[in-house]
């Protein structure tokens, strides 16, 4: 059997030091946050979720609707001296580190946009050039995109590995913690969402040149 463990995770007695990703980004689009939101009983969005693949486009509420209730920071705290923030948000994360960036392109906007869940803002990457754009075509061979938004999932595993020891498995069982809770969210909203076998490499490790960036998932996300 060809398969890679992991090993299992273990904390380190005291926090590693850890020089964070800091992004390069451009325009902010600030996302309303949803007023009123209403959804259907768990049980009712839980039975009828599905993955569905045909996409319109969504709107900015739409999307920060699902953004919302899926990733937005609740709660944080910061160990300053070792840059490392522990965040509540509606999906869990080991140790409360959440390690996965959120990137979104919409449907016709050429930017890629990284999700800031700490102020429920989109900011715009600058410099990813076209680096994207043969994940474009991957995704399109693997579901033909429409008019989806696509979401990628970029973990930053230095976080998780400052914390534990073998941390690697977290970070994909943070991805697909990440990915579930994301199709419960659009199905809460009606909003049409199916994950992608593909991780987004080897094209988002580009977007870092200190080796710290990888990608570990992708979906697609329509009206
Ligand atoms: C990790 C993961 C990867 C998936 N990759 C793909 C994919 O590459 N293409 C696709 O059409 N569906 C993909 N799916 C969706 C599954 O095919 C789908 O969940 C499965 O057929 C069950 O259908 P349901 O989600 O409607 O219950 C993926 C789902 C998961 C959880």
């Amino acid at each position: 059997m060809d398969w890679i463990d992991l090993g299992n995770p273990v904390p380190f007695d005291e926090l590693q030091s850890y020089s964070p990703k800091v992004w390069s980004t451009g325009e902010v689009v600030r996302l309303v946050p949803p007023d009123k939101i209403v959804t259907p009983a768990f049980h009712d969005v839980a039975f009828n979720r599905r993955s569905r693949r045909h996409f319109s486009p969504i709107s900015n509420d739409e999307l920060s609707t699902l953004l919302w209730l899926t990733a937005r920071t609740q709660d944080a705290e910061t160990n300053s001296s070792k840059a490392i923030t522990l965040r509540r948000t509606p999906v869990p994360s080991a140790g409360a580190l959440h390690p996965v960036h959120i990137i979104i392109k919409g449907d016709s906007k050429t930017d890629w946009w990284l999700y800031d869940r700490d102020n429920h803002e989109l900011r715009s990457l600058v410099e990813t050039g076209d680096i994207f754009d043969p994940l474009l075509d991957q995704i399109n061979q693997v579901v033909p995109r429409g008019a989806a938004s696509v979401i990628l999932l970029v973990a930053e595993p230095g976080k998780t590995m400052a914390k534990y020891k073998n941390a690697c498995s977290l970070v994909w069982r943070d991805a697909g913690v990440l990915l579930a809770h994301f199709g419960l969210a659009a199905e809460s909203i009606r909003l049409n969402f199916c994950a992608l076998g593909i991780t987004g490499e080897p094209w988002t490790s580009l977007l870092d040149d200190q080796n710290r960036l990888v990608g570990v998932g992708v979906a697609l996300v329509g009206a």
